[in-house]
């Protein structure tokens, strides 16, 4: 599989569109804000008078979005927090935000985290197995033993005939 240019493909986009019911003026918070995708189509409709939050625990794809962000002409105001989405109280609160008009959580991953051998997520490529997005977190996955369960599941998969079995599964 090849991964986009942009690092990931924002999915199903007219229906988070209309399903936002963006107008101008309105502040909306994208809670995983990933490589923009979503975001970048919201900006250009929130106006002037509009605000997009945007929250990732990942600071190297907050910044791929800064500056994706940051090259819309006539884009909205946008304010972006390195923050687990379960953080959204309180970075409104700190950014004085009394309310938003809509919330998009597009959970999962990006397709560049899956493949970037420095988050060590891949069910295909050998790479150490980290499976960290969020730098803050003190400890790998390889740390927290999670190799007893891969070995079970290796176990599983090979049973199974599964090509994977033995990758970071
Ligand atoms: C599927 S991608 C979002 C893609 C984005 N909608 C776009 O169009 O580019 C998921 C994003 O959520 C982030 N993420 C995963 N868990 C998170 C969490 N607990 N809090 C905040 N962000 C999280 C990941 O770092 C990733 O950037």
């Amino acid at each position: 599989m090849d991964v986009p240019l942009t690092g990931h493909d924002a999915v199903l986009p007219d229906e988070v569109l209309d399903g936002l019911a963006l107008a101008p003026g309105k502040t909306i918070a994208d809670c995983t804000l990933g490589r923009a995708g979503h975001a970048s189509l919201i900006l250009p409709q929130l106006g002037p008078g509009g605000l997009l939050i945007g929250l990732d625990a990942d600071p190297r794809n907050l910044e791929f979005a800064r500056e994706r962000l940051s090259a819309i002409p006539a884009g909205s105001p946008h304010r972006l927090f390195h923050a687990n989405f379960s953080e959204l109280d309180d970075v409104l609160k700190l950014a004085g935000i009394p309310q938003v008009d809509g919330i998009l959580a597009d959970l999962g991953l990006s397709t560049n985290q899956l493949f970037d051998p420095q988050y060590g997520l891949s069910f295909q490529t050998p790479m150490p197995l980290d499976m960290r997005i969020d730098p803050r977190s003190r400890h790998s996955a390889a740390d927290r033993g999670v190799r007893g369960s891969i070995r079970m599941s290796s176990g599983i998969g090979a049973a199974n005939d599964n090509p994977y079995c033995g990758s970071n599964s």
